[in-house]
């Protein structure tokens, strides 16, 4: 959570590009903003509590800098502020920080500290006191900082500043992510994802854990864990047009283009399917697999469960990362770590401090130069392009997508046809026009149940945080078996149902018969279901709910159509309240603090 982009350089900055790169990492962190620039021989600060863009104007427009620090903030500690917001100040350091310091309690009352005032409620300034504190007899910044990075509990990166001595600029990584590099003019860059820091990128570096940059007199010197400097080739920077910039569509939402351009980008991915597998090929089919995600990557491994058991005969567990129980027998066990960012600190931290225990791994992220993929012996990247908007979309079916296709390779599968479902697909995204009007219907409601079974349960609890966090409706995922077990009390003309009838031949007699149980109770009711169900319920009982067809195609691939029906009504509903939908109140994209 939180961004830090910052240019340090011999000429000046350009404001303008300069904003438009601190922007691109707003999706980690959206509460307040603010920069720090050197003008002449002095610091001048900027904060808000809006969006980045309401900094901009703030600046004079022929202001000259060649050093800025920018922040976009996510609150850990301290509520969002123009007193909490970054840049922090201490005692002539300025500091950027993203990450949380989790002994500050502890650290608040050591000599570090002392009679010092802190006068913000963040554990960040606390860092500031600190460098200062240790600064009074180094007089090195860098120095300063490494021990500073020795002392820290938690997962922190920042970089800061001296103002009395404007020339140096001194950045440290732990855990959280923060990239280096060098643009084609000559200036130093610092970011925290790759992507914000592309334009005229020459060389980057993904910082190591506890390796310091310094820079002074525009001299730079790599540190590592024990600050002896380091040479350190830097990867030069491909640009590669963003998958999501190509697929770009007309609404004004990061969301909906992440929805929309899934027609092209998850056929383009089954068809990648080689790819995918070569990826794998030094895995042997397991005896057990355990999955283990946060969030939506979590309702993808339930997914992923079902597919490797019913397809490839693997039984296999799941576990979000705080809930994970350590088995003796752990050597025939494939662990699979699955998240989009692959920065998610609760199961990089899992994964990081129990690294013997998970040697058979493979984890499944869209962003190769990630924690997680340095941590896990092979990993699949689903190179969707980056994901932005903060409920997961693309990602989430892509991750269904990886999931399928590595359950058909275990089974032995060497290719892949998928004709079918593609075509179906594609055509099934004119169904956003019946979703809206859904969502017309439904937008006022203050809660809904989603009920689904076996194949279709996953994608109702998906549907439920879709609706949650995008729409800020309070929804429900239930197995449509547990209703008659007491959650159907509930039910009354108020209380919607969103019903996803699952296709699997052996319980649909028994859907059917859930569904009659609750339309005796209400007629607020959505049915998702492939038209040989809706045929079996007849004209008279449709005319009396409302539905949306979805396709008979293999049942393994049925949840996708059921994803992309509740991508659309929960974006929808998210419209018709007005509500941020890209940066929905109180959330952030990349989860680091654990
Ligand atoms: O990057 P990850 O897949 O590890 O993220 C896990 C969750 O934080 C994430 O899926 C979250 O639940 C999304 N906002 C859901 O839309």
């Amino acid at each position: 959570m939180c961004g830090i982009y910052s240019i340090y350089s011999k000429e000046n900055i350009n404001i303008k590009s300069f904003f438009e790169s601190l922007k691109e990492l707003e999706y980690r962190g959206y509460d307040s903003a603010g920069v720090a620039l050197v003008v002449g021989s002095r610091l001048k600060v900027f904060k808000t509590t809006s969006k980045i863009k309401s900094l901009e104007p703030k600046l004079k427009k022929d202001i000259k800098t060649s050093l800025i620090l920018g922040h976009t903030r996510w609150a850990t500690h301290g509520t969002p502020s123009i007193l909490n917001c970054h840049p922090h100040y201490h005692n002539g350091l300025y500091l950027v920080h993203n990450g949380i310091v989790e002994n500050y309690d502890e650290l608040r009352k050591t000599r570090y500290i002392g009679n010092a005032k802190l006068l913000t409620e963040t554990d960040s300034e606390l860092i500031a006191c600190m460098i200062s504190y240790f600064y009074k007899t180094t007089h090195s910044l860098s120095k300063s900082v490494n021990k500073v990075g020795r002392i820290l509990k938690g997962s922190n990166s920042f970089l800061c500043i001296d103002e009395n001595n404007l020339g140096t600029l001194v950045a440290y990584k732990n855990k959280t992510p923060l990239f280096f590099g060098l643009k084609d003019n000559g200036s130093y860059a610092f970011s925290s994802d790759l992507n914000a820091m592309k334009e005229n990128l020459n060389k980057y570096l993904s910082l190591e854990n506890n390796q310091i940059i310094e820079i002074k007199n525009n001299i730079c010197t790599l540190f590592d864990n024990s600050y002896e400097p380091i040479d350190k080739l830097l990867v030069p920077y491909k640009l590669e047009v963003s998958k999501s910039l190509k697929n770009k569509v007309s609404k004004d939402s990061i969301t909906y283009n992440e929805i929309k351009s899934q027609s092209k980008l998850i056929p383009e991915f089954f068809d990648s399917f080689p790819g995918v597998f070569k990826q794998i090929k030094n895995i042997k089919k397991p005896k057990n697999i355990v999955i283990i995600g946060c969030g939506s990557s979590f309702n993808s491994a339930m997914l992923g469960k079902l597919y490797f058991e019913k397809v490839s005969n693997i039984p296999t567990e799941i576990f979000r990362p705080s809930e994970f129980t350590f088995f003796k027998d752990n050597k025939k066990t494939l662990y699979i770590f699955l998240s989009q960012s692959g920065e998610t600190a609760d199961i990089c931290d899992l994964l990081e401090t129990n690294k013997e225990y998970f040697s058979n791994s493979l984890s499944i992220v869209n962003n190769f130069d990630s924690r997680l993929v340095n941590g896990t012996k092979n990993y699949v990247n689903l190179d969707l392009g980056i994901e932005k908007g903060v409920a997961a979309t693309k990602t989430f079916i892509g991750q269904l997508v990886a999931l399928y296709l590595i359950s058909s390779y275990f089974k032995g599968q060497t290719s892949i046809n998928t004709n079918t479902f593609k075509k179906a697909f594609r055509s099934f995204f004119s169904v956003e026009k019946d979703i809206k009007k859904i969502a017309k219907l439904f937008f006022r409601y203050k809660s809904f149940y989603i009920l689904g079974r076996n194949y279709t349960y996953p994608i109702a609890l998906e549907g439920a945080l879709k609706i949650k966090e995008i729409s800020y409706i309070h929804c429900e995922a239930l197995l449509s078996s547990e209703m008659k077990h007491g959650p159907i009390a509930l039910l009354d003309k108020n209380f919607p149902i969103l019903y996803f009838i699952s296709t699997d031949k052996t319980t649909i007699l028994k859907e059917i018969s859930n569904l009659y149980e609750i339309k005796t109770r209400t007629n607020n009711i959505v049915l998702f279901a492939s038209s040989s169900i809706l045929n079996k319920l007849g004209k008279k009982f449709l005319d009396e709910i409302n539905y949306i067809k979805i396709p008979d195609t293999q049942s393994e691939l049925v949840p996708i159509f059921f994803t992309l029906s509740i991508q659309f009504l929960s974006f929808y509903f998210a419209k018709l309240k007005k509500i941020p939908v890209d940066q929905p109140r109180n959330l952030a994209k990349v989860v680091t603090v654990a």
